[in-house]
């Protein structure tokens, strides 16, 4: 059967977006105990690596499988890829055992991205839970390397637990640098733990930004997702103005097999990234 391919697709994986490229891991960094940063680089010189914050590749572990993994390096990096995962099945936890020199297939990058670049002058809040924060990280890059550019800068940020919080040390030197504003919280405190303890809301509630020129990217567990956008709504930021990552099981991330649907969406071409006033009517019904 002859699949038309779509000329955007095709220019941006090759001329078959169902095949992919070999690349070699670089380094492995593990994050947290169940959470590893893989460095990709290209085997073939012809590989170019160019994607957009928010944005992500299938990434296929030869013989085991190929799942979707957000980009979470630095979009101005274009010599390696970045990807934060968490061993939770067959295909990371075989991920999890590669090292460098191994290889593994990259497909993509696919989906849509946050919307900073068209949205300069503006208070920026960035609201993650667990490993959401790895999908932010490349505009996290993006908005410290134009910081003149925005206004207020705040990060709220939920962990299981203080061992989880990821990229522990960078946001501490973004902190100092850049003049960001960190708020984490954990579920469970631990000894010599001197921070918040709780779910993300409250810090929504008290962040210092003004709700009339804030723009709000959201990306972490939809309940979480759910409570903090009540919370900003509740604060006057519009639903033009919130756009959530959202995840659903992926096979083609090409649009062709339906498996991602989100009503009557498909998150691996209309998302991953929405604006919350696209989705608002679907979003909090649980079956969808
Ligand atoms: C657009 C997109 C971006 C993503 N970005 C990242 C990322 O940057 N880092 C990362 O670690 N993960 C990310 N994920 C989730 C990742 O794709 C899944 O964790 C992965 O597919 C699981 O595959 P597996 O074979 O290891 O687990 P499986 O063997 O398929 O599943 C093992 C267990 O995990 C559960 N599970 C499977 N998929 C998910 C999921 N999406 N969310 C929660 N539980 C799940 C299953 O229900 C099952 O209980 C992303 C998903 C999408 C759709
Ligand atoms: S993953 Fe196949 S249509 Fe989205």
């Amino acid at each position: 059967m002859d699949i038309a391919i779509e000329p955007e697709i095709a220019a941006r994986t090759g001329s078959d977006p169902t095949v992919p490229e070999l690349f070699r891991i670089g380094r492995v960094k593990n994050e947290t105990e169940d959470t590893f940063t893989l460095q990709l680089l290209p085997v073939a010189e012809t590989t170019r690596i160019s994607f957009l914050p928010g944005q992500f590749n299938m990434l296929y572990m030869f013989g085991v499988g190929e799942v979707p993994i957000s980009i979470s390096g630095d979009p101005a990096d274009t010599s390696r890829l970045e990807h934060t995962t968490r061993r939770v099945g067959v295909v990371t936890k075989a991920m999890g055992l590669l090292r460098p020199g191994d290889t593994i297939g990259v497909r993509g990058p696919y989906g849509s991205h946050w919307p900073v670049t068209e949205e300069d002058g503006r208070d920026v809040v960035v609201v993650a839970g667990g490993i959401g924060l790895a999908p932010l990280r490349p505009v996290l890059y993006h908005l410290m390397s134009q910081r003149e550019k925005y206004r207020k800068i705040v990060l709220l940020y939920g962990a299981r637990t203080p061992e989880d919080i990821l990229y522990k040390r960078e946001l501490e030197r973004w902190r100092g640098k850049f003049d960001l504003e960190v708020q984490v919280t954990v579920d469970r405190g631990a000894s010599g733990w001197r921070g918040n303890v709780g779910v993300v809301t409250p810090l929504v509630s008290r962040a210092p930004f003004n709700p009339s020129n804030t723009i709000a990217l959201l990306c972490g567990p939809e309940i979480m997702m759910r409570f903090a956008v009540i919370e900003l709504q509740r604060r006057g930021v519009p639903a033009e103005r919130m756009f959530l990552s959202m995840e659903r099981n992926m096979k083609c991330a090409l649009g062709y097999c339906g498996h991602c649907q989100f009503g009557p969406l498909f998150v691996c071409k209309d998302g991953p990234v929405f604006c919350f006033d696209r989705i608002a009517s679907i979003f909090n019904r649980g079956e969808i």
